[in-house]
């Protein structure tokens, strides 16, 4: 459980609080690429951090991200026109550049005025389908993101945006949860559930797919430069020359909210983004060494059913009002009732509230990786707040990847993760003491 201290102090990302700061340290994704989808093209309203913004595309493919309301009086620039290099506010005909310079004021012609206003403006980098932003101080500005799934083709990732209704710490936990994966996903991930037999789901795009039918593994963290790695080792049996076997699954937790899930075939690289204190971008990106099929991956998710997304707005809509989308009559197949890794995972943190009180909680052993991403959180917040900096903001994470294999039982998960420890010996797999 946490104090309604700190769960206030970890939830709360809105400008000027501390869990907020430590946000403002990363680039973050604002929207996608495909959002904005050509020169000139219609401006997109943002909240991000818990401000509200406006994205534009201008004649040269560069991409702004501006404060959404006119510095003159206050009116939405999302309404305006995106033209000439540049954004209008269809008031009285402002125009702002991607850096946030007035270019035209059509109502004064006051010589120096224009270098005296300027519109509020964050960098942006766009990279593998991403607008990425940084609001933080200028003088902290990190180098642009990297990660594993910039450098594969684009033919190899899919990339999704899902704005749910919940604060982001919830559907952060989620994945650093494994033992809900054998339970929640039963159906991806022990496919025989309804006759108590395990049939391995032999599809190796599906994160929910474990190779072992064992929703006890043994979990362990180890401190990394990024955040920390999360293992959970399953129990495989004997391979065929009668060697022990067991599964490993190590999923990177990447400040300030980002995993890696693993399938055998693919990372799912997730981004929790904080539109504000109780909306968040969920971003999913699937990445592999073979191309991708975006309707496959959509299946998996559960993104194909239109009552609850369209690409169009990325919008979710798993409320009560339809039950969270449950069909309770398929439950003697089905074991949640609902269709895909999204909808299941979605449903259990809308479920909780916009902001869960975690003051009520029972926790047990399971949910070591979830009290340690709390920790890691909390004292980034206060390490920021006491002028620090938190970790990872400048790490490059291009060989950071998620590990879904099953090894040898004398394996240490270690030996199969790329580095990134702060603990010497941890590489040589001897036992990290209190997490971070
Ligand atoms: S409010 Fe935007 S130009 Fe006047
Ligand atoms: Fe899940």
């Amino acid at each position: 459980m946490l104090s309604r201290e700190d769960n206030e102090l970890v939830c709360r990302i809105g400008p000027r609080t501390p869990m907020g700061e430590v946000f403002r340290r990363y680039w973050v994704p604002a929207c996608l690429s495909s959002q904005l989808p050509k020169k000139d093209s219609d401006p997109l309203r943002l909240r991000l951090l818990g401000e509200s913004l406006v994205a534009f595309r201008d004649s040269n493919g560069v991409v702004g991200l501006l404060d959404e309301l006119c510095p003159h009086r206050r009116a939405s620039l999302a309404l305006g026109r995106v033209e000439d290099c540049g954004i209008r506010c269809l008031y009285h005909g402002w125009k702002f550049g991607v850096d946030g310079r007035v270019q035209d004021t059509p109502n004064y012609e006051g010589p120096k005025f224009k270098d005296r206003v300027k519109a509020r403006s964050y960098p942006v980098h766009e990279a593998a389908g991403i607008v990425w932003a940084y609001m933080g101080p200028p003088e902290k500005t990190p180098p642009p993101p990297r990660y594993a799934f910039m450098d594969v083709p684009d033919t190899h990732r899919v990339a999704f945006r899902i704005n749910v209704k919940c604060n982001y710490l919830q559907l952060a936990e989620g994945g650093f949860d494994s033992s809900h994966v054998g339970i929640l996903h039963s159906n991806m991930a022990r496919p025989g559930w309804m006759a108590k037999e395990f049939t391995p789901n032999p599809d190796v795009l599906n994160p929910a797919a474990l190779a072992v039918d064992d929703n006890a593994p043994d979990l362990e963290l180890e401190p990394t430069d990024f955040g920390f790695y999360y293992s959970a080792v399953r129990i495989a049996g004997k391979d065929a020359s009668g060697t022990e076997q067991m599964n490993v699954r190590v999923v990177p937790f990447i400040m300030p909210s980002t995993r890696i899930i693993p399938s055998p075939a693919t990372g799912f690289t997730v981004f929790e983004t904080p539109m504000d204190d109780e909306s968040t971008s969920t971003y999913i990106v699937v990445s592999a060494d073979v191309p991708i099929e975006r309707s496959k991956i959509r299946t998996i998710l559960g993104l194909d059913d239109p009552r609850l997304y369209s690409d169009t707005d990325c919008n979710w809509h798993q409320t009560w009002d339809s039950n969270m989308g449950q069909n309770r009559s398929g439950m003697k197949e089905n074991w949640s009732g609902l269709g895909g890794v999204q909808q299941e995972d979605a449903a259990m943190s809308l479920s909780m509230g916009p902001i869960v009180d975690r003051t009520e909680e029972h926790l047990v052993p399971a949910d070591l990786a979830v009290v340690s991403l709390r920790r890691i959180l909390i004292s980034a917040a206060k390490a920021v707040a006491a002028a620090g900096d938190p970790v990872g903001a400048n790490t490059d994470l291009s060989n950071v990847r998620a590990v879904d294999r099953t090894v040898s039982a004398d394996t240490s998960w270690r030996e199969l993760c790329p580095g990134h420890w702060v603990r010497s010996g941890a590489a040589r797999g001897e036992k990290a003491g209190e997490p971070a």
